[in-house]
């Protein structure tokens, strides 16, 4: 869908349909105020007769006299008391949704006038692209053209504009709605990479759609190490996970300069199992599809990496995704099996389920030879983050508590959030081993915690934080289906490096 700004008269807009809100009680935003006046009062009275209270409750009408667009949307806020972000987000994705459905192409809004206190249009902007975005978002690339067609909308959205009245500085709203639309693509790239099957998102097809995004940016260069390129580095713990598999590993390498070029990069590293079966230490058969979902950090990286040179930022950034199956197999790791990492540490493998942080690890080693200023991993990486964390919050681990504090704001700032476990040193006595420098696992309690442990142990030259996404990546039940997160979090912080707000 286009977006765009329009500061012409809101009565006089010229839109297929015209959303705009009320609060409960009939009580009329400042907006619905204009249209009300410009109506002779004709609004406030069909608004009587209309049970709207909750949010996302709505009304359409047609043709009302005065106002210009064809259609008028009204979509309740709730309690003008109680008014605030999450409100405004219900109003606007059932708007969406709703007229995605409807004989309308050409949408326009005046949801961003008129916020609760305290909100940043700037970010209202942006985000009411992604929350758009998301609203039409398909997974239908797997279905055969006649059930596609059957399941989209038979007058798919064209274009929403934005209204706004005498905004005081115009670019900077033309620049939010911009950036929105590049972190929406992100988003909706990471989606469609998660979203598909394993036998058709192999480790190959990841670096082949890293490749193709490449191309498309002067700024970004993409290269691959194959397993010959690991075997010769030394990658074992890596290499030992793509053993038990048919599908060779890669090592997605993504380099974008937008900044000076002394300046030190950022590296983002995201975990790329195609498809976790578990090894040899199988996972149970239900629900074992959504081990498809196991490259979302990956994906999330990738999508980073598009959006960032989509945007030109002033900055640059190292994208590595590690990407690879977990299978079991007759050359698959094995309980008690020891390999060497690319760091030289040795990993007693005891369950080869935790396969994610053995991938992980030598690529945060390759990472030293970037020289970043932070590290930053993002992964689905333990089921014992959901028993925590349940689906709001990713895990947030760090070495550095200034970046710990730079991400958690990030996530507040974009709705994307996530949550501080702690790091530390006691819980690192869990992965003792008797016979290598670590075991893979940390026993029965704080499994997210000891996996971050296990990382600490390879980032210790950089500051460095971990994502852990096993609760966010994906949507389980008859939701299923990948939700892009973390990008808007790690565009959010990505945006105020680069000197954005
Ligand atoms: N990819 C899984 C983690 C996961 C499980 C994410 C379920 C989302 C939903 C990871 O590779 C894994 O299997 N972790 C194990 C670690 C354990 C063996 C220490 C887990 O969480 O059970
Ligand atoms: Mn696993
Ligand atoms: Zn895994």
């Amino acid at each position: 869908m286009d977006y765009s700004i329009t500061r012409q008269p809101l009565s006089e807009l010229k839109a297929d349909c015209l959303i705009s809100g009320v609060f409960a009680n009939h009580k009329l935003t400042s907006a619905s105020q204009r249209l009300d006046q410009a109506s002779n009062g004709a609004l406030a009275d069909l608004l009587k007769t209309a049970h709207l209270d909750k949010p996302g409750d709505s009304l359409l009408l047609h043709q009302v006299s005065g106002v210009g667009a064809k259609k008028l949307l009204l979509v309740c806020l709730g309690p003008k008391k109680e008014y605030k972000a999450a409100a405004w987000r219900t109003a606007l994705a059932s708007a969406i949704g709703q007229l995605n459905a409807d004989k309308s192409r050409r949408l326009a809004t005046s949801l961003l006038d008129d916020p609760w206190p305290g909100a940043d249009g700037l970010r209202l902007a942006r985000e009411a692209v992604l929350i758009s975005e998301e609203a039409l978002y398909r997974a239908d690339s797997c279905k055969s053209a006649k059930n596609r067609d059957k399941a989209s909308p038979k007058y798919p959205l064209q274009g929403l504009q934005f209204w706004t009245p005498d905004p005081t500085d115009g670019s900077a709203l033309e620049s939010a709605i911009e950036q929105g639309q590049a972190i929406a693509q992100g988003v909706n790239l990471a989606k469609d990479l998660a979203n598909l099957p394993g036998n058709i998102c192999t480790p190959s097809y990841l670096a082949e759609q890293a490749k193709k995004i490449g191309k498309q940016h002067k700024a970004l260069k993409v290269s691959v190490l194959d397993e010959d390129d690991m075997e010769q580095l030394g990658m074992g713990a890596l290499l030992s996970v793509s053993h038990g598999s048919r599908q060779p590993a890669k090592l997605i390498i993504m380099e974008y300069a937008g900044g000076k070029a002394s300046a030190k990069p950022i590296a983002l590293v995201g975990k790329g199992l195609t498809f976790d079966a578990g090894g040899i230490s199988l996972k149970p058969g239900a629900g074992m599809d959504e081990m498809k979902y196991d490259m979302c950090g990956g994906a999330s990286v990738i999508a980073c990496l598009q959006a960032v040179a989509e945007l030109k930022l002033p900055l640059n950034l190292v994208g590595l995704v590690p990407a690879s199956e977990n299978l079991p197999d007759g050359a698959a790791n094995k309980p008690g099996d020891i390999v060497t990492s690319l760091s030289g540490q040795t990993i007693e493998i005891l369950n080869t389920d935790a396969e994610g942080r053995l991938i992980l690890c030598d690529t945060l080693t390759y990472a030293e030879r970037f020289e970043p200023t932070a590290v930053i991993d993002i992964a689905t990486l333990t089921g014992a983050c959901i028993v925590a964390l349940g689906d709001q919050a990713s895990g947030l681990l760090a070495n550095d508590q200034a970046l710990a504090d730079e991400l958690l704001a990030a996530g507040q700032a974009s709705n994307d959030r996530a949550w501080q476990l702690p790091l530390w040193e006691e819980y690192q006595k869990q992965l003792d081993s008797p016979f290598a420098d670590m075991a893979n696992i940390g026993g029965k309690g704080a499994g997210s915690i000891t996996a971050a442990c296990f990382l600490s142990r390879f980032a210790e030259k950089f500051h460095w934080a971990h994502l852990d996404i096993a609760g966010t990546a994906w949507k389980s039940g008859d939701k299923k289906g990948a939700t892009g997160r973390p990008v808007p979090l790690l565009m959010q912080f990505l945006l105020q490096r680069a000197g954005d707000k």
